[in-house]
């Protein structure tokens, strides 16, 4: 049974990567940001501020399958939210059993910011993926333009940046590469690359 962690900032491709890993290691693959999105996103549709740690918590213990299969979750505003809600220890701690859980079942590719330093310490194999914010943004960017949201480069590059600061500088949880991660900067591979080295990288590890 192995666990794969994959952590880093926000659209390095960990997403992409993990769930091309999970295809070729026949491993179930859990997007840990949805937790974070969609405890966010009923926070947001009860009316209720991301930041008031009850309301998040609630909604954080509440949520089920169809909160999880939501495709409408990767907006701006909930992207935005999610960071807030997962700055929340409580919130962190009221999903934290279920990726564990997740894994411990028939071991798993997990992506997310604490996977390999938090939920799963003792992970296999452990991969920090990043690359720069402008690369980050401008994919992130192609892919809101694909989906017919039209935003500017600009405020994208400030999404993430800001995002990725909340991200790192929070008390619980903090984004960061684990001291027995493997980092794979993906600013000039494209997917393609970006799985042939992890898979590497994997196999030489197991
Ligand atoms: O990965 P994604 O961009 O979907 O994550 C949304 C937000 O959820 C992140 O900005 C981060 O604040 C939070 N998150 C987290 N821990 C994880 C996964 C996501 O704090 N394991």
């Amino acid at each position: 049974m192995m666990i794969v962690a994959i952590d880093g900032p926000a659209a390095a491709g960990k997403g992409t990567l993990a769930k091309r890993l999970a295809a070729a290691l026949g491993l179930p693959y859990l997007d840990t940001g949805v937790l974070y999105r969609a405890t966010a996103k009923r926070v947001l549709e009860a009316g209720k501020d991301p930041a008031d740690t009850q309301a998040a918590v609630e909604a954080a213990r509440s949520l089920g399958k169809d909160d999880l299969a939501r495709t409408d979750l990767r907006d701006a505003v909930t992207s935005k939210a999610a960071s807030q809600v997962a700055s929340i220890p409580a919130v962190r701690q009221a999903l934290l059993d279920f990726q564990r859980h997740f894994g411990n079942s028939h071991g798993a590719v997990l992506d997310g910011r604490d996977i390999g330093t938090i939920i799963f310490p003792h992970a296999d194999v452990k991969l920090f993926v990043t690359a720069s914010v402008e690369a980050r943004a401008t994919r992130r960017h192609l892919e809101f333009l694909g989906r017919g949201e039209d935003v500017a480069l600009a405020d994208v590059i400030a999404d993430v940046q800001a995002r990725d600061e909340a991200d790192r500088t929070r008390a619980a949880a903090p984004l960061m590469k684990a001291a027995d991660a493997e980092l794979i900067d993906t600013t000039y591979m494209d997917a393609d690359a970006a799985f042939t080295h992890a898979l590497e990288m994997i196999r030489r590890k197991t």
